[in-house]
């Protein structure tokens, strides 16, 4: 496994790879990272994970200082399963000031879109650049971030990208937390309480399966739960798993999302309902 910096290096390294699977990481690799990059072992005959922190995805009150940064933990975890390593420093991604940005589609506006924004844009530019410089045949990313697969679903598609995206599923600690590099924010307390975001989540999801229709109510129903329960809901939403869009009456393919603080760690999960 080589651990590259540079951009020029990253690229001479790659130059006569012919499959290569890619996993973009922000650092803090827990076991949902690995098996991501399990995946892509299976895939590709080069596995490239990048290890980038963006500061283009995070608003200004929001974690970029404290997001941890461990890169020595994680090439250990990366030994044996990753081919290249690439963790660029802030100045060799952008080098100049990123006056040019992917516009994300209208969806980035929504969900975690309404309480971050600017959080896709920022993350689209950065996911474009990285695909520029790895130039990978196929890119696998987690479906815990079911709009950020969305939109990248999107972008390469219509930007023409010749590179096939796999969403992973989400892997979860015993007790069903999605596994996330922001669980280590919580307190003893939190953690125990956090596992009721994912019994919501799946309650809802059997509402749906039992043929609960009227969705405006359920979704109301489980925000109210997590909010008797201290949390700080930003949204319940019942979307199509289709883009993510609000879904027609007869709409099979569903996906209960939510995000919602616990003190101040904002968690994220969802549930696809196939009905
Ligand atoms: O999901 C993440 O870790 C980040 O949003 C990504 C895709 C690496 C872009 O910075």
């Amino acid at each position: 496994m080589r651990l590259i910096h540079a951009v020029a290096e990253l690229r001479a390294r790659l130059a006569s790879e012919t499959a290569i699977a890619f996993v973009p990481t922000m650092g803090n690799l827990h076991e949902g990272h690995i098996e991501l990059v399990r995946m892509a072992r299976q895939r590709g005959t080069c596995v490239v994970v990048s290890i980038f922190v963006n500061p283009l995805q995070f608003g200004p009150n929001e974690d970029f200082d404290k997001y941890p940064r461990t890169l020595d933990a994680d090439c250990a975890k990366l030994a044996g399963l990753a081919d290249v390593v690439f963790a660029p420093a802030v100045g060799d991604m952008y080098p100049e000031q990123q006056t040019l940005y992917v516009e994300p589609p209208p969806i980035a506006n929504e969900l975690c879109g309404a309480f971050r924004p600017g959080h896709f844009r920022g993350m689209a530019t950065v996911v474009l650049k990285l695909f520029n410089l790895a130039q990978p045949q196929i890119a696998i990313f987690g479906k815990k971030d079911y709009q950020q697969l969305a939109i990248i679903r999107q972008m390469v598609t219509q930007f023409n990208l010749p590179i096939a995206i796999i969403g992973a599923e989400t892997s979860r600690a015993a007790d069903g937390l999605a596994l996330s590099s922001r669980n280590q924010y919580l307190s003893p307390e939190e953690r125990t309480e956090a596992t009721n975001l994912y019994r919501i989540l799946t309650e809802v999801a059997n509402e749906l399966k039992a043929g609960e229709k009227d969705l405006a109510r359920t979704e109301l129903k489980a925000s109210q739960a997590l909010a008797n329960r201290g949390w700080q809901v930003d949204y319940v939403a019942i979307r199509s798993q289709n883009g993510l869009i609000k879904p027609v009456v007869e709409e099979r393919k569903l996906v209960v999302a939510a995000a919602a603080r616990l003190g101040k760690t904002r968690l994220i999960d969802n549930l696809e309902v196939c009905l």
